[in-house]
């Protein structure tokens, strides 16, 4: 089974975008995705796949009442499925409030058993959840957490039920220090969790044409400490396009989203973006990120071939076991 955190200690560093595209990759891999939404704030993955219609009803079941063990509903009922086949529990604003709920949780149930708080599985209880009470290895083949790395009761409840990191990093004046900090901080919470963490690979991202950016990534490439089976580019316009087609970068070029002004106004539309060769190495990109992690990471068996069917244009394959494009005519 899969299992990943897609995790960065700084905000903005294309993680939500980066956890859709993996997930999506994985689908198409033939593995069975789930999703779960664990940031509350706009903007998030929730918002991205537009699903969620009730995360600000504080009536409506969600996923922390269910962490909590109070659930309102049955588990599946908060599972949602995106256009492109990837199951999500999306966001709920009670996320927020996580902690503060935990704690009163703790207060009750250490009162009632004679426990002390310290001794109380705190960060065990998404585990207990996903792998013990709803049994998600019968069902899944995959599961990425999307976190909130300011929530740490919520980072660490997801790090240590999927125990396995995806990181990305971005260009920065800073980037080798936020690196040693992801070391340091894995090793923190390894003695802290009382568990082994491992981190799948780094993956640079927003990566420019600049020479202190091909400084950077060659400074990733050339480390033994990790692994950094991809880079990607700065790819603004197409990874912003997919907060307009609601999916994958994937989805952005095979429907040809585009945003752009007409009548003075700005408009995204599906069938007007021009088929980009660097894009399309940036999908093959993105498909190797997941296969790395699918089979270098997991061990798992999945489908090297990533089919594009783009709109009005030849059917793009990419074997990436032969690491050849071909192009098939469509009827
Ligand atoms: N490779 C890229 N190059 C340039 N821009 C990108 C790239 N990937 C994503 N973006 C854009 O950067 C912005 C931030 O991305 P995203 O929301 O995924 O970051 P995040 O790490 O989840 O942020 P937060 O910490 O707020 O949750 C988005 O507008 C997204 O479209
Ligand atoms: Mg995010």
């Amino acid at each position: 089974m899969i299992t990943a955190v897609v995790y960065s200690e700084s905000g903005g560093t294309y993680k939500t975008t980066m956890t859709a595209n993996i997930a999506v990759a994985l689908k198409r891999m033939g593995q069975n995705t789930l999703v779960l939404d664990l940031d509350p704030q706009e903007g998030n993955l929730t918002s991205l796949f537009d699903v969620g219609e009730r995360r600000g009803d504080p009536d409506a079941d969600n996923l922390v009442k269910h962490i909590l063990d109070m659930p309102d509903g049955d588990f599946h009922d908060l599972i949602e499925t995106t256009a492109e086949g990837v199951d999500i529990i999306p966001s709920h604003d009670m996320l927020s409030d996580f902690t503060s709920n935990l704690e009163q949780k703790i207060s009750y149930e250490t009162g009632m058993q004679n426990m002390s708080r310290e001794e109380y599985p705190r960060y065990e209880l998404l585990y207990e959840l996903l792998w013990n009470k709803q049994e998600l290895h019968d069902e899944y083949d995959a599961v990425l957490i999307d976190p909130n790395a300011r929530a740490e009761d919520l980072l660490y409840n997801a790090i240590f039920a999927l125990r396995t990191l995806v990181a990305p990093v971005k260009p920065a004046g800073k980037g080798n220090l936020s690196l040693e900090g992801l070391e340091e901080l894995v090793g923190n919470m390894e003695s802290q969790l009382d568990i082994e963490i491992g981190l799948s690979c780094v993956v640079p991202s927003g990566v420019g044409q600049t020479n202190a950016h091909r400084q950077y990534q060659q400074q990733f490439e050339d480390t033994e400490a990790f692994a950094t089976p991809v880079t990607i580019g700065n790819r603004e316009s197409l990874m912003d396009a997919m907060w307009e087609a609601r999916g994958s970068a994937f989805k952005v070029i095979e429907e040809r989203w585009k945003t752009f002004e007409k009548d003075g106004k700005m408009v995204s539309e599906p069938g007007q973006r021009r088929v980009r060769d660097r894009e399309i190495e940036t999908l093959q990109k993105l498909y190797e990120l997941a296969w790395f992690i699918a089979t270098d990471t997991f061990d798992a068996d999945v489908n090297p071939v990533l089919e594009l069917e783009i709109q009005d244009h030849k059917k793009k394959i990419i074997n990436l076991r032969e690491a050849d494009t071909t192009e098939v005519t469509t009827a």
